[in-house]
């Protein structure tokens, strides 16, 4: 038992050598990238990443740049990334670091969980990566990886055997620990990632080249794409919002989304939540504004995105705001075309921006 977690081992630390992605959070050392990069890589593509962290790094390239910081700045920075409460916690933990750690990165794995947006998976991720600790990771590609070995069936999701997977991703970085090979802990861990990644992917997997292969206990059946078990997906929902793009005086009207909420911090057009396929949308949201205070109200874009189970429609019409009060209702403030760029805004809510910028250079859209 003991021997065949050895030689797997073995194997996994020498195809990592020969086949690992040059990364470029892996030319570093530093825990601060090494946690960005985690959190960046929470929920997202490798390839996304990538830019997005290189330009982190550039600008904010310490703890203490992060910490000392403006929230505007932070979000900004991640705009486009997704998630953004990810953006919110990273800049909340790095304070932690500056105020109770005397701005140095802790180094035990507790104290690296306790930070804000910092779980088992992260923790586990930068106490391995960043200071060679025997930590465990556990993920999705990961779980694929284990089930598929020892062709485990069950939800892996469910509490008794995810606690069973967990326990044997520590016994494969302890060996690892063991083997006494240079960054042996940070090596095994990625290596797990890299083969879920690349090679033992979801549909596909490319056992030929498995350093793992002769062992697998799932390719002897011949059925590695049986495993893991994984539980009925949660059903897709439709979500369809109207949004309002008011001008006065060339300036459009953005508003700031509270703090605890959904892309909280982030700037938007004042919007409203509708039942799908709803038509006239537009009418709704003016009785929310103050009926008769704009005027020509036109399609200005539609924009469709997916995040987490939703799939959102967005539907923009633009109108000139020609009331006698010059606020909004709900709050908010005027801004002109280099604020709108300035801020940072969701996705969704910057495609509209552009939009509108297009619209105002005196193009059509289709
Ligand atoms: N996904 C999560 N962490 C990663 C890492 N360090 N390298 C590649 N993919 C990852």
């Amino acid at each position: 038992m003991k021997q065949r977690l050895e030689t797997q081992v073995g194997a996994l630390l020498n195809w990592y050598q020969l086949h690992a992605r040059d990364l470029p959070w892996r030319r570093t050392q530093d825990p601060y990238a090494i946690w960005v990069s985690e959190i960046m890589l929470q929920q997202t593509q490798v390839k996304t990443v990538i830019p997005f962290w290189q330009r982190w790094m550039n600008e904010l390239p310490s703890v203490i740049d992060l910490a000392s910081a403006s929230e505007e700045r932070v979000l900004k920075l991640w705009e486009g990334l997704g998630y953004y409460r990810r953006a919110r916690l990273l800049h909340a933990a790095a304070r932690v670091i500056a105020e109770r750690h005397g701005g140095q990165f802790p180094r035990g794995v507790d104290a690296i969980r306790e930070l804000p947006g910092v779980g088992r998976y992260t923790a586990g991720a930068i106490g391995s990566i960043a200071f060679g600790l025997p930590e465990p990771i556990l993920d999705g590609n990961i779980i694929r990886v284990l089930c598929r070995l020892e062709a485990l069936g069950g939800d892996p999701k469910g509490r008794v055997m995810n606690e069973a997977l967990w326990c044997q991703a520590r016994r494969w970085v302890e060996a690892a620990g063991e083997s006494g090979r240079r960054e042996a802990c940070s090596h095994l861990n990625q290596a797990l990632m890299e083969l879920g990644a690349t090679v033992c992917t979801p549909r596909s997997p490319a056992c030929e080249r498995c350093p793992l292969g002769e062992s697998c206990r799932a390719r002897k059946e011949g059925n590695a794409e049986a495993y893991p078990e994984l539980g009925a997906r949660v059903a897709v929902e439709a979500r369809e919002f109207v949004v309002a793009v008011l001008e006065r005086d060339g300036r459009v009207w953005l508003r700031q989304r509270a703090s605890d909420v959904v892309n909280g911090g982030l700037w938007e057009f004042p919007n409203l939540e509708v039942k799908p396929g709803t038509r006239g949308g537009e009418a709704l949201l003016r009785g929310v504004l103050g009926d008769g205070t704009t005027e020509g109200w036109k399609p200005l874009s539609v924009v469709r995105h997916a995040i987490t189970r939703y799939r959102v429609t967005q539907r923009a019409f633009v109108a000139e705001w020609v009331g006698t009060r010059s606020e909004v209702p709900g709050g908010g403030r005027w801004c002109g075309r280099e604020q709108v760029e300035a801020l940072p805004m969701s996705s969704a809510h910057r495609r509209i921006a552009k939009a509108w910028n297009l619209l105002r250079d005196g193009l059509h859209l289709a």
